[in-house]
């Protein structure tokens, strides 16, 4: 009996790439996902970008760009990482769209019109400056424990302490540095404590695991509290109804995202949607981290309940990646992006060995640089791809790659590879990766053994026909472990299946052999990890120190000035000019004399520079000056034009550089 599943990940926030975090959760899924597409069960994997909020209405005003602008460029990137590294959505969408919009207003009146919103007035901090209410992350200030200067409005960084906004010393605006006040609004609350003994039903019926219920226990024994569901305006997201400048709180439309994915995706597929998400035809799974476990076992059911909707069958809950044992750190270069990491290293290669870290629990687990390029090296290239390198060479060279069949002793080596199955699919069902891999990779070992006992490359010197037989083995022996490892390696599997002149492989495919059949010329399956590919990945992921490319990043130190038009541009007449002559001009201590050649026309300038240059570093160069400027007498003489330089002055001018190769007179357009 096939199943029917829906299957969601948390939605990554839309103003950050994504990062090697961020691919425990996405892979963990998109293998589980696969794993059941593999079963031939019918599976459905949605996310979307989560897409509200304080911090990206700032991301979005420091680039000088609408929030609209940030969110639809973040997309397209977030969706280029996650197709690099072969993660599969039926629906990537956002929360920010109509389907999200009205889900989230069926969800507040629904719980509105059954008692489980309140209004309550509350007292916030509020930068008067920028007119708005100021999320603790955007107050800085001086721990009051500690004394360490510049720390966030909840914690510090330094000692760990947690405090109240209101006890930092010196509080400011992080975003203007102004010193921020208290003021008075009117918020909106859902009643989460009336859902306590509903919330303790779902969770002693299965929604969560073990250690995930433990802490639940805790947040139940510490009592649970009414939750604030509104912000007020300038807030990007969506209005509350009925109110002019109150805005839902991101977290109460970002789950209801999954939804919108869902119901976008129906449409653009006939689906009836409330067949899908609410009826029992289809299990529903939530994949999330640790760090947003309040939302996805409290507020989230809760919510649904309320508003009568089914809750997930499931929560799954993983935990954090560190880096060679340490939280991920920008300084030492393990803070890794997704297209960082593909820009060196291979993608299913962390597929692989994340599979192989992870496990149905909570806790974290480490990529260690070190054990990923050995387990590569030895599990993937030297385990797996080397069944298939040391016979399909030979069967196509050798033999006219056609397979044989399958003796006494190849039925008792493939026996022991399928027998797995079970365990193995448990594993998978239960995401015990770890186990599984462990299980594929002492499979391997068996193998391999058979590959050493029989010595095809010996044997094929005095019986062709013994040795076809034997390749077969190890050929068919390789097809069942790559139909264990298609979740986990989909390119690896594809070449297999290319190779093996095969359809897609499916679990299915473990109980037949391939015998008496034409095969294709070998591809190369998978490349050994080089540590100076790992360093060069550190190196990329580090911050740019020298202070010079720090300058270039901060902020303008003069406003841009008021528009002009292309008409307006056109007027001015910048040209290649090459500096001829430069000398001290007596009695003024900042100007230099300049003979430009333009094209064959000489003209005279005084340029404020003498701080910055010595007029023997300027004969010969190219700079560009504005050739149609006004003379203007001076006290030293006429200046006929103008070069053009950057800086705010005195030692700090840079001449605009011209390429090689630019002529003098050249237009500049
Ligand atoms: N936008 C929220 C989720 C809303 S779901 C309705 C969010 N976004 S996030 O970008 O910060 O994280 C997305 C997912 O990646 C979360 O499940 C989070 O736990 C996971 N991870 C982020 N960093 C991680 C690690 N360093 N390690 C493992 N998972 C991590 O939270
Ligand atoms: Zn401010």
């Amino acid at each position: 009996m096939s199943r029917k599943i829906v299957v969601t990940s948390a939605l990554p926030y839309a103003n950050g790439p994504i990062h090697i975090g961020h691919l425990v959760e996405y892979l963990q899924t998109d293998i589980w996902v696969r794993f059941h597409k593999a079963c031939g069960n019918k599976c459905l994997y949605f996310c979307a970008d989560d897409t509200h909020g304080t911090p990206i209405m700032i991301s979005a005003k420091k680039e000088g760009i609408s929030p609209e602008q940030l969110i639809n460029r973040v997309h397209a990137e977030h969706l280029g990482d996650f197709k690099n590294f072969h993660i599969e959505f039926d629906n990537y969408y956002s929360t920010h769209s109509e389907e999200n919009r009205q889900f989230s207003e069926l969800i507040y009146n629904r719980l509105n019109e059954k008692g489980s919103i309140v209004k309550r007035e509350i007292e916030q901090t509020y930068c008067p400056s920028c007119n708005m209410f100021l999320p603790d992350r955007f107050i800085r200030g001086t721990c009051p424990k500690c004394k360490s200067e510049n720390q966030y409005g909840d914690s510090c960084d330094s000692c760990g302490a947690a405090y109240q906004p209101t006890e930092l010393i010196n509080p400011a605006c992080a975003t203007c540095g102004a010193a921020p006040t208290r003021k008075t609004s009117i918020h909106y609350f859902f009643k989460l404590t009336d859902y306590q003994k509903q919330l303790k039903d779902i969770i002693s019926a299965g929604y969560t695991g073990k250690s995930v219920s433990n802490k639940l226990d805790e947040w139940f024994g510490a009592g649970l509290k009414d939750w604030d569901i509104s912000r007020d305006g300038p807030y990007f997201g969506f209005k509350i109804p009925g109110e002019e400048n109150k805005f839902f709180y991101v977290w109460l439309d970002a789950p209801i995202g999954y939804m919108a994915s869902c119901k976008n995706y129906c449409d653009k597929s006939g689906l009836d949607f409330d067949t899908v998400w609410n009826s029992g035809e289809y299990e529903l799974y939530h994949f999330i981290g640790k760090d947003i476990m309040y939302f996805h076992a409290l507020f989230w059911p809760a919510m649904l309940t309320g508003a009568g909707f089914k809750v997930a069958k499931k929560l799954f809950v993983h935990g954090f990646l560190t880096v060679n044992g340490e939280k991920m750190s920008k300084s030492k270069g393990t803070f890794i992006k997704a297209s960082t990491y593909a820009n060196h290293l291979d993608p299913e290669h962390l597929r692989y060995y994340y599979a192989s870290k992870l496990t149905e629990g909570v806790d974290d687990l480490d990529l260690n640089l070190d054990d990923f390029s050995a387990k590569i090296n030895s599990d993937l290239v030297g385990k797996l791809a080397n069944l298939a390198s040391r016979s399909v060479p030979m069967l196509t060279s050798k033999l006219d790659g056609k397979l044989g069949t399958i003796d006494q002793g190849g039925r008792e080596l493939l026996n022991q590879l399928t027998i797995a199955k079970e365990a193995i699919i448990n594993d998978y069902e239960n995401l015990n990766f770890a186990s599984m891999i462990r299980q594929v990779a002492a499979l391997a070992d068996i193998a391999n053994k058979y590959v050493e006992q029989n010595q095809p490359w010996t044997l094929i010197k005095t019986d062709a026909e013994k040795t076809r037989t034997v390749l077969t083995v190890i050929i068919n022996a390789a097809r069942i472990l790559t139909v264990y490892l298609k979740p986990v390696l989909p390119i690896f599997s594809q070449k297999i299946e290319k190779i093996l002149n095969i359809a897609p492989l499916t679990f299915a495919d473990t109980d037949k052999v391939l015998e008496e059949h034409k095969i294709n010329e070998y591809i190369r399956l998978a490349e050994r990890v080089e540590k100076d590919k790992v360093n060069a990945m550190l190196e990329e992921s580090k911050p740019i120190e020298s202070p010079a490319a720090a300058e270039t990043t901060t902020q303008l130190d003069e406003p841009i000035a008021a528009e002009c038009t292309i008409e307006d541009f056109t007027k001015v007449d910048l040209r290649v000019a090459k500096v001829v002559k430069a000398e001290a001009v007596e009695g003024a201590d900042k100007l230099l004399h300049l003979e430009l050649d333009i094209g064959g026309i000489t003209k005279n300038v005084f340029a404020g520079i003498s701080k910055a240059y010595k007029p023997a570093q300027l004969v010969g160069r190219l700079v560009i000056c504005v050739a149609n400027l006004k003379p203007r007498k001076m006290k030293f003489g006429v200046s006929e034009g103008m070069v053009c330089a950057a800086g705010p002055g005195g030692a700090e001018i840079f001449m605009l550089n011209i390429d090689d190769g630019a002529k003098s007179g050249q237009r500049i357009h």
